[in-house]
């Protein structure tokens, strides 16, 4: 059956309009527009829109000069594209832990992985919620390290310290794909207060015109200069990575009702905490959220304990979805266990000069591979409080059903 959308209404298709009926100048620059906004929101200098969440990490990795021999620490309880990215600027993914109730990123365990070859620590703010970052930024600047923000998940979120998500490290990264609390379909963008760094990052993603500046992506040259056979147009090796002028205009509509959509996000997660935590069983663990933090919910993740009660992981969110559930998302592989990380090693590929197999013993991640099967994730991309009650309700009946609890 087609659902009928709610996501994209109004100003979106008026901005797409707009730029539709210029043919797609780009005199109006959406690009430009969502840029300045988002940068604005974040109290940061630069925005630098780009066609994917994966695509911003690889230009924020570029821009602090990842490169051949050098390490990376992610999460391993991620995303493969964290580590896709690594890979394809020639270094090497180190996996650290993740803490047990938080399931993020583990500052102790970053200190054991820094080896001489480390460059930038990739700290990914799932969920919604931030990594301890006053922890992982004193770690950076101790060892010289960047710091790079994944902010995909996690959309005006707050820490302890009232700092937004994605302007506590170097860069914030952001993806705007489908299921995001801010969608253009497909597309992403990043911040930063150095210019260094936005202008190589609008370079590496902008088919390295040399003409890019920090500020914009707008060609602003007179037409007098290029228009002539002698003129040379890149100082860098590149990609395009560019965001449509169509898709830009859908992402300033978004943008516009950024606060809209992470009230939306909190409200959800807010009813299912209240539901998760006055449970009286350890069938669900609820994720920890340290005091201060302001979380904003891209899912509610719990650990899952059914295992004990003879319930596994399918057979629960095979009842749920029976019983009018959305589906539950599972944690994803940890990242040195996806296929493409596993073949690599087994066929002993190199990442920039280290042999991936020699890399592969820094990535014991014990706590990660053992959340990642247990991890639950519910939904939280409801439209009203209506939606998330009958998602709620869809949980009592599974566990009376399946006689875990009675309601
Ligand atoms: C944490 C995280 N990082 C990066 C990405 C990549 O974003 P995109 O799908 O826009 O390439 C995602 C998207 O799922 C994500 O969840």
């Amino acid at each position: 059956m087609k659902k009928k959308g709610w996501r994209f209404k109004n100003k979106e298709i008026v901005y797409v309009k707009e730029i539709l009926d210029t043919d797609i100048s780009p005199v109006i620059s959406m690009n430009e527009k969502l840029e300045k906004k988002f940068a604005k929101i974040h109290n940061q200098k630069y925005a630098i829109t780009s066609n994917s969440g994966t695509s911003t990490l690889h230009q924020a990795l570029y821009s602090v000069g990842v490169g051949h021999g050098d390490e990376v620490i992610i999460p391993s309880l991620t995303v493969a594209m964290c580590g896709f990215v690594v890979w394809q600027s020639g270094a090497t993914p180190v996996y650290a832990d993740v803490c047990p109730d938080t399931f993020l990123l583990d500052p102790e365990d970053v200190k054991k992985k820094i080896t001489k070859k480390t460059k930038a620590i990739l700290a990914v703010n799932l969920y919604g919620l931030m990594c301890d970052l006053t922890k992982l930024k004193s770690i950076a600047k101790k060892n010289n390290l960047y710091l790079i923000e994944d902010c995909a998940q996690c959309f005006l979120a707050f820490d302890n310290k009232n700092r937004v998500s994605g302007t506590v490290g170097d860069i914030g990264s952001w993806s705007f794909e489908r299921s995001k609390h801010l969608s253009t379909g497909e597309g992403g963008i990043l911040t930063t207060n150095n210019k260094k760094f936005a202008e190589r990052m609008r370079k590496f993603g902008g088919v390295g015109f040399k003409n890019l500046t920090a500020s914009t992506g707008k060609g602003k040259i007179d037409r007098a200069k290029f228009q002539n056979p002698k003129w040379i147009r890149h100082d860098t090796f590149s990609y395009n990575y560019r965001m449509s002028e169509i898709l830009a205009a859908v992402g300033l509509a978004q943008v516009e009702k950024i606060k809209y959509f992470v009230k939306l996000r909190v409200s959800s997660g807010k009813k299912y905490h209240e539901f998760f935590s006055n449970l009286k069983t350890d069938i669900f663990i609820p994720q920890y959220v340290p005091k201060g933090f302001k979380h904003t919910y891209f899912t509610y993740p719990v650990i899952f304990n059914g295992k004990k009660y003879g319930i596994s992981w399918k057979k629960f969110r095979d009842t749920f979805v029976k019983n009018g559930g959305d589906g539950i998302y599972a944690a994803w592989q940890t990242v040195n266990n996806e296929t493409p990380f596993k073949q690599a090693r087994k066929r002993g590929l190199y990442s920039g000069s280290m042999k991936i197999s020699q890399s592969y013993g820094w990535g014991k991640t014990p706590r990660a591979e053992s959340l990642q099967k247990k991890i639950m994730q519910f939904t939280t991309n409801q439209k009203n409080n209506h939606e998330i009650d009958f998602q709620i309700k869809a949980i009592k009946k599974t566990l009376k059903v399946l006689k875990l609890l009675n309601f």
